[in-house]
C-alpha cells in the first residue's frame, strides 16, 4: 500500500503565506515519518491555477492569466524548495496532462447521470469561488470570511446530482475518523442534514478554465478540476495521463490534510465525486485550524501578514517547524506571538535539547578518551532514561500517527528534561572528583547520551535538520529518510533497511567505545530584536 497524502492545492491568486506554508510543513512531518517507518510515499502538493479570482488578479497585474501562474506557482516552488519539504508531486491545474484526466472523470459521472443542466441563481464570493448558502444582510451581502461583497449570479449551468448521495455521504461522515479532528465533524453533519443540493460544476463566460467536453461555452468550476488535481498528481513526470494509471499509482488518499475552511468540499462533494466516478474514497480528511498573529486575522489591509519566505530568512527552518508544530494543537486556531515563539526556540531547542547534548558529551569525551563511555548499568532496561525514551518513544510515534504534532514533539522534549534532571541529580562532575566513581559516571553519561540519540531519532520527522546535527554530533550515521529511494521493490515498497528508524529507536543502540566528535552548538539562540 502506499501512503498518499496531500496539502490543498494552492490558489495562485497571490504569494504564498504562512497559512500554506503551515499545512505543508505539517504534512511534511507526517511524509517524513511514513517514510522513516518504511512505507512508500507519495506527498502531493501543488497550484488551483483556474478560475474568475484567478483570471481578475491576473487582468489587474497585466498579465495573461498563464503568465500570472506560472510566475507566481514558481514562487511555490521556490519556497518549498527553501522550506526542504519533501513533496514528491507539484501539481498545477494547467498542466496539461490535468485536462485529459479532468475529462476522463467527467465521462464517467456523466455516464453515470449525475450530469444535469439547471439554472444557478445566488451570491458568489469570487475570493471563496464559492456560492454561498443565506447571506445574512438581504442588501449589499458581504462574504463572512472575506468581508467583500457577494455578486449575484444567475445563469444556466451543468450541475452535479449531489442530491443522489444523500444516505452515502451521511453514512461516510458518520465513520469514526473519516473526518479530524472529530470535533469538526459536527459543522459538516448540520450541513449534511440540511438536504444536500445539486450543485453547479460549470461556468459560462469564464474563458480562464477547462472546458467541458460536448457542451459548449462551458468550462469547469474550478473547485471541480483543483479536487482533481489529486488525481492527476499521481501520474509519474512524464506519464501519459490515463485516469486507471494515476488511480493505480496510489489512490486512495490516506489523509488530505485541508484548513477548516474547505472541509465542506473535502468531506462532501468530493466523497460523492468520486462515488459517482466508481472510485475509491479517501482514508481521512483532516481539517486543521487558522493562524492569527498576536491575535489577530492576518490579511493584507491589516499589514500583519507574516511572508514565509522572510520568516525562513531571519529565523531558520527548525526554528518554525518547532514553533508551529509543538505550540498549536493541530485541529485548533492557534495565534502566532513573536515573543513566545523565540522563548520557546530558546528554551525547548537551544538550551533543554541543545545543551543537553553539547555538555554531556564534552564531559564524556573529555573523561572516556573522546568516546563514548562504557555503558555498565546505563544499559539496563530498567534504567529510569531507558524508561522515559520508551514512554517518549510510544508518544511520539503515536502523535505522528494521528498527526497530533504537539503531543509528537513533546515527547523528545520530556525525555531530554528527564535526562537532564538525571544528570543534575548523578552530578557527574562532582562524582568525578571522588574515588571510585568512574564506573558509574560511565554508566551515567552513557544513559544521558543514549537519552539524547532518542531525542535526536524522535525528532527527525519533525526538524529533519536539527536531528541531523545531533545524530552526527553523538557520532551516528545520517538517517535513510527514505526520500530519493522512493522506487521501493517489486511491490511498490521502500526496500528494507539493514537496521532502519523504528529498529534504531531500542535502549543501546550507542556503542561503548565509539568516538565521539568534537562538540559544537546543534542549535542556535533565536534573538529577534526587531519585530518579524
Ligand atoms: N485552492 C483551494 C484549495 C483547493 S484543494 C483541491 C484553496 N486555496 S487557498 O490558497 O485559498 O487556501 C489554501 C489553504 O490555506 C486552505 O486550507 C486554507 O484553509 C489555508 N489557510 C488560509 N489562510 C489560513 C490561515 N490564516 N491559517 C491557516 N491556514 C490558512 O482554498
Amino acid at each position: 500500500m502506499t501512503f498518499t497524502l496531500t496539502t490543498p492545492l494552492y490558489y495562485v491568486n497571490d504569494k504564498p503565506h504562512l497559512g500554506s506554508a503551515y499545512t505543508t510543513l505539517a504534512c511534511d512531518a507526517v511524509a517524513r515519518y511514513q517514510r522513516l517507518k518504511g512505507e512508500s510515499v507519495i506527498f502531493i502538493t501543488g497550484c488551483d491555477e483556474h478560475g474568475q479570482k484567478i483570471q481578475r488578479t491576473a487582468e489587474a497585474a497585466g498579465l495573461s492569466p498563464q503568465a500570472h501562474c506560472d510566475a507566481v506557482s514558481t514562487q511555490y516552488r521556490d519556497l518549498w524548495e527553501r522550506w526542504q519539504i519533501s513533496n514528491d508531486r507539484l501539481i498545477r491545474t494547467t498542466d496539461p496532462r490535468h485536462r485529459h484526466i479532468v475529462e476522463q472523470f467527467f465521462a464517467r459521472v456523466e455516464a453515470h447521470g449525475d450530469i444535469v443542466e439547471g439554472r444557478q441563481q445566488g451570491w458568489y464570493c469570487v475570493a471563496c469561488e464559492e456560492f454561498k448558502d443565506d447571506p445574512h444582510e438581504a442588501q449589499d451581502p458581504e462574504c463572512p470570511t472575506h468581508r467583500r461583497p457577494l455578486e449575484w449570479r444567475d445563469e444556466v449551468n451543468l450541475f452535479f446530482r449531489l442530491s443522489r448521495y444523500q444516505e452515502a455521504i451521511e453514512a461516510l461522515i458518520a465513520r469514526e475518523g473519516f473526518i479530524q479532528p472529530a470535533s469538526r465533524r459536527k459543522e459538516v453533519e448540520n450541513f449534511v442534514k440540511q438536504g444536500l443540493r445539486d450543485f453547479s460544476i460549470s461556468r459560462v463566460n469564464l474563458p480562464w478554465g477547462i472546458p467541458v467536453p460536448g457542451h459548449d461555452g462551458h468550462t469547469f468550476y474550478v473547485w471541480f478540476d483543483a479536487l482533481l488535481g489529486y488525481l492527476t498528481a499521481l501520474l509519474e513526470p512524464g506519464e501519459e495521463p490515463d485516469l486507471e494509471a494515476a488511480i493505480a499509482r496510489g489512490w486512495p488518499a490516506s489523509v488530505h490534510v485541508i484548513g477548516k475552511d474547505i472541509l465542506r468540499f473535502h468531506a462532501v462533494y468530493w466523497p460523492a465525486m468520486l462515488l459517482s466516478a466508481g472510485l475509491e474514497l479517501p482514508e481521512k480528511v483532516f481539517g486543521h485550524g487558522f493562524l492569527t498573529r498576536e491575535g489577530q486575522k492576518m490579511g493584507k489591509s491589516l499589514g500583519n501578514v507574516l511572508d514565509p519566505a522572510e520568516l525562513l530568512e531571519r529565523c531558520g527552518r527548525d526554528a518554525v517547524r518547532w514553533y508551529l508544530l509543538r505550540d498549536i494543537p493541530f485541529g485548533d486556531d492557534g495565534d502566532f506571538q513573536q515573543q513566545r515563539f523565540s522563548d520557546l526556540v530558546n528554551n525547548d531547542l537551544a538550551n533543554t535539547i541543545g545543551n543537553l547534548l553539547n555538555r554531556t558529551s564534552a564531559m564524556a569525551r573529555r573523561w572516556f578518551e573522546e568516546s563514548v563511555p562504557p555503558a555498565g548499568g546505563g544499559l539496563e532496561s530498567s534504567h529510569p532514561l531507558a524508561l522515559a525514551a520508551a514512554a517518549a518513544r510510544r508518544q511520539g510515534l503515536a502523535g505522528l500517527e494521528s498527526l497530533d504534532f504537539r503531543s509528537a514533539a513533546e515527547a523528545p522534549l520530556q525525555l531530554a528534561i528527564a535526562a537532564n534532571g538525571y544528570l543534575n541529580d548523578q552530578a557527574p562532575w562532582s562524582r568525578m572528583k571522588q574515588e571510585g566513581t568512574r564506573e558509574q559516571v560511565a554508566a551515567d553519561l552513557y544513559a544521558v547520551l543514549e537519552a539524547a540519540r532518542h531525542v535526536g531519532l524522535l525528532l527527525a520527522p519533525l526538524l529533519p535538520e536539527l536531528s541531523a546535527r545531533m545524530l552526527a554530533q553523538l557520532g551516528q550515521p545520517p538517517l535513510d529518510s527514505g526520500i530519493g529511494s522512493r522506487g521501493g521493490d517489486a511491490h511498490g515498497r521502500s526496500l528494507p533497511d539493514s537496521r532502519t528508524w523504528l529498529d534504531q529507536l531500542a535502549w543501546g543502540g550507542l556503542e561503548p567505545g565509539a568516538a565521539l566528535p568534537e562538540p559544537s552548538p546543534v542549535m542556535a539562540r533565536l534573538e529577534l530584536d526587531t519585530p518579524l
